[in-house]
């Protein structure tokens, strides 16, 4: 798959290394094995030396060259505790961070914060929150961002092309409101924030090897509908313009409009993204993770991610119905990214 192409490059120019947060889990050791194999990148395994030995035994794996590190018998743990309550001060004491760490989400995000690794993926057992809360916390935005959203990457091959989509954020932001300061001025409206999930959502898309034509959906098509979302995913189109005056966007679109050139002739003709559209931009987690499970489960696409964006290290979380294969290729991507 030509997205792959990319990543397997970075990974070859320069070797990073993975530190997965569930290293018992037959899943990631079975990944691990063929990572390790192909020399595709470090991996790091959090848990008990004895358990992952175990369980790598049980499966069949060999994962001899990885390292395996035990949050509970850490021998820099208390340097960890220090530098996490430094870095969380006035929200969370030393003996909340010691607690923490013992858990393998905070403790596999502090490798990352501290440069033992250079990518996190978790969330084989843990779920979506519990994997990116630790990120969110002590790994913070990049610079330039306001706030971590995802993607996900859709891949099918249809009459022997290759099709590949974007569509975000279908898994962190639950929803989009004005954000106050103190005095309950408005620092940050609804509407930039979705404009911002959308210009980082072109990035991911961009970097995957698509071209991005960003609508941003609704269920109203330029004004059709009033009510619910449709002012922010209108207004959203606006700001994202502002934040990166090249991007190809439109909107407020149904998806119809935004896929289908038949349709796009009668609402909306003068758009340049209307019927053709490659990247998708919801305004609830709802239709984004209804929407990319239809096109994953009833489109025939492989869908890939939740892949974040905004954060200043490459930390994803996988989905907790996993198997080995999706493991393996979201650690290339992950540690492709860093
Ligand atoms: C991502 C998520 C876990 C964060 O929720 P939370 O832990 O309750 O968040 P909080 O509001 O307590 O914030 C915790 C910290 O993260 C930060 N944060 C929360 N959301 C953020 C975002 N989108 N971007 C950047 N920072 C964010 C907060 O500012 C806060 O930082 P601070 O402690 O330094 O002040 C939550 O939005 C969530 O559950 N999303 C849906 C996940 C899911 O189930 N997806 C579907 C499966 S794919």
């Amino acid at each position: 798959m030509a997205m792959f192409d990319k990543l397997l490059a970075n990974l070859k120019a320069s070797k990073k290394t993975i530190v997965f947060t569930e290293g018992t889990d037959a899943r990631i050791l079975s990944a691990a094995d063929r990572l390790l194999k192909e020399d595709l990148m470090g991996v790091i395994l959090c848990g008990a030396p004895d358990d992952v030995r175990k369980a790598a035994a049980d499966g069949g794996f060999n994962v001899d060259k990885a390292e395996i590190i035990d949050p509970l018998a850490y021998d820099g743990s208390e340097e960890m505790v220090k530098t996490m309550a430094e870095l969380r001060k006035g929200k969370m004491t030393e003996d909340e961070c010691r607690d923490l760490l013992k858990k393998s989400n905070y403790f596999g995000t502090m490798l990352v914060k501290m440069g033992k690794a250079d990518a996190l993926l978790g969330g084989a057992t843990y779920s979506t929150a519990d994997t990116v809360r630790p990120a969110l916390q002590i790994v913070k935005t990049k610079k330039g961002s306001s706030l971590v959203s995802s993607s996900f990457i859709l891949f099918r091959e249809k009459d022997g092309k290759e099709e590949t989509i974007a569509m975000g954020d279908c898994a962190i932001n639950l929803s989009y409101s004005d954000k106050l300061d103190k005095e309950g001025n408005v620092v940050q409206t609804a509407a930039q924030q979705l404009g911002e999930v959308a210009v980082e959502t072109a990035r991911t898309a961009a970097f995957f090897g698509i071209d991005p034509k960003v609508a941003v959906l609704s269920f109203s098509t330029y004004g059709s509908g009033k009510g619910g979302t449709v002012q922010l995913s209108h207004d959203a189109v606006i700001e994202a313009r502002k934040i990166d005056p090249e991007l190809v966007i439109d909107g407020e679109f149904q998806f119809d409009a935004a896929v289908s050139a038949e349709v796009a002739k009668t609402k909306c003709p003068d758009s340049k993204v209307a019927g053709q559209a490659n990247t998708f931009i919801f305004p609830l987690i709802e239709a984004g993770n209804i929407g990319y499970k239809i096109a994953q489960r009833l489109g025939g696409y492989e869908a890939y991610g939740p892949i974040l964006q905004g954060l200043n290290a490459p930390i994803n979380d996988l989905s907790r119905g996993c198997n080995a294969d999706e493991v393996y290729k979201m650690a290339i991507i992950t540690a492709g990214m860093a």
